[in-house]
């Protein structure tokens, strides 16, 4: 992730030089020789230097809070890949602390940049669906590497928040009340290495009567391959996994998306005599050269986020508004451990 928002830096006007720091010293060479730039395995080196002004934060889970909390007591703007931390507490200390220091601080939930679920918003907000009521979220991927941070749960914390925030995000985005209720409930893991769920079944209630279901599974998604339909999966993203499809269902239409076939399609709902008509009026795709805008984009986010710290905006998206997105996560685990639905309050 690093390399990727290194290489995004690189593009923006505003940025004047970039300087990485890692605990490993042989992702600093690959830095300095792959994109020349400096790096230092010494943080003090880069939060005490006064021409730092943003600090991107895309280190593995468990160091989030550490960076996070010491950069921002050293001044700096920061953008903190999702989840924020692994725990709901450092979370909160985190946006606590930007908050008090009056300090730019957001998470990188970008894909609320994505201009495939953009659009789906857009139909929201122009009432083309009217009011959205069930969404379903179907999401598989491949197991992770067995030495990798992401198995255990000290330091990827667990599979919710490292795997599944991005979809609970959108869907809060969507329906756009608060959660009330949070049922979940995980089958016994089939990757046997993993200490961490491999798997979760989880409905979100909302205030407004919305419900939101996301089905998670992990290695799955390798089928894809030799499937003579599917053109633009990456080895990249086979290695990350990644099977996704969302079906958002309004009072006066319906959207389904599926970023692997490139598609996304509306449907409009009106009366007949006889039966409800559900209309096919809408079917998007986009060429392959725009695959990365129309999933994760982080590119957008990235430039966007150096805007608005040049000119001293806001975030796009309060902290506050991703704490809510990690509370819902931690919710689901929750539910999932004890067996039991948990109620939210509105403002915890
Ligand atoms: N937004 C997205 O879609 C997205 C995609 C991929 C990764 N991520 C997030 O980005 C982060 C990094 O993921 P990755 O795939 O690049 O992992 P990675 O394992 O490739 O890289 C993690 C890096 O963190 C470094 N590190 C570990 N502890 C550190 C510490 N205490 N201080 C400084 N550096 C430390 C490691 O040396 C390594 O270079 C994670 O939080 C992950 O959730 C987000």
């Amino acid at each position: 992730m690093g390399e990727q928002i290194v290489q995004e830096l690189k593009e923006c006007p505003e940025v004047r030089g970039i300087v990485t720091y890692d605990v490993a010293e042989d992702r600093i060479r690959v830095m300095k020789d792959q994109y020349q730039v400096p790096g230092s395995t010494r943080l003090r080196d880069i939060l005490d230097d006064p021409a730092v002004k943003l600090v991107f934060v895309a280190a593995a889970n468990h160091a989030h809070k550490d960076l996070t909390l010491q950069s921002l007591e050293a001044g700096k703007a920061v953008l903190c890949e999702k989840p924020i931390a692994n725990t709901l507490a450092d979370a909160r200390l985190m946006v606590e602390t930007a908050e008090r220091l009056k300090l730019f601080f957001q998470i990188g939930f970008e894909l609320r940049y994505s201009l495939l679920y953009m659009k789906i918003k857009e139909w929201i907000d122009a009432g083309l669906l009217g009011q959205v009521v069930n969404t379903h979220c179907l999401y598989t991927s491949c197991a992770y590497d067995k030495k990798a941070w992401r198995n255990t749960k000290r330091e990827g914390g667990d599979t919710f928040g490292e795997r599944i925030s991005h979809y609970v995000d959108l869907t809060r985005w969507w329906v756009g009340s608060p959660v009330t209720e949070v049922y979940s409930a995980c089958s016994p893991n089939v990757v046997p290495y993993t200490e961490v769920h491999d798997n979760y079944h989880t409905t979100y209630r909302f205030k407004n009567g919305a419900i939101g279901h996301i089905s998670y599974y992990m290695n799955y998604p390798a089928l894809f391959r030799g499937d003579p339909l599917v053109d633009n999966i990456t080895d990249l993203q086979l290695g990350d996994g990644h099977k996704l499809r969302y079906i958002v269902v309004g009072t006066k239409g319906a959207a389904e998306t599926d970023v692997f076939y490139r598609r996304i399609k509306r449907w409009q709902f009106s009366d007949s005599p006889d039966t409800m008509v559900s209309d096919w009026v809408e079917n998007l795709t986009w060429s392959s050269k725009e695959d990365y805008f129309y999933y994760h984009n982080t590119t957008h986010q990235t430039y966007d986020v150096v805007r608005r710290v040049a000119q001293g905006l806001p975030p796009m998206t309060p902290a506050r508004d991703a704490y809510e997105t990690m509370r819902l996560c931690f919710s689901a685990d929750e539910a999932a451990n004890t067996g039991r639905a948990v109620r939210l309050a509105e403002h915890s």
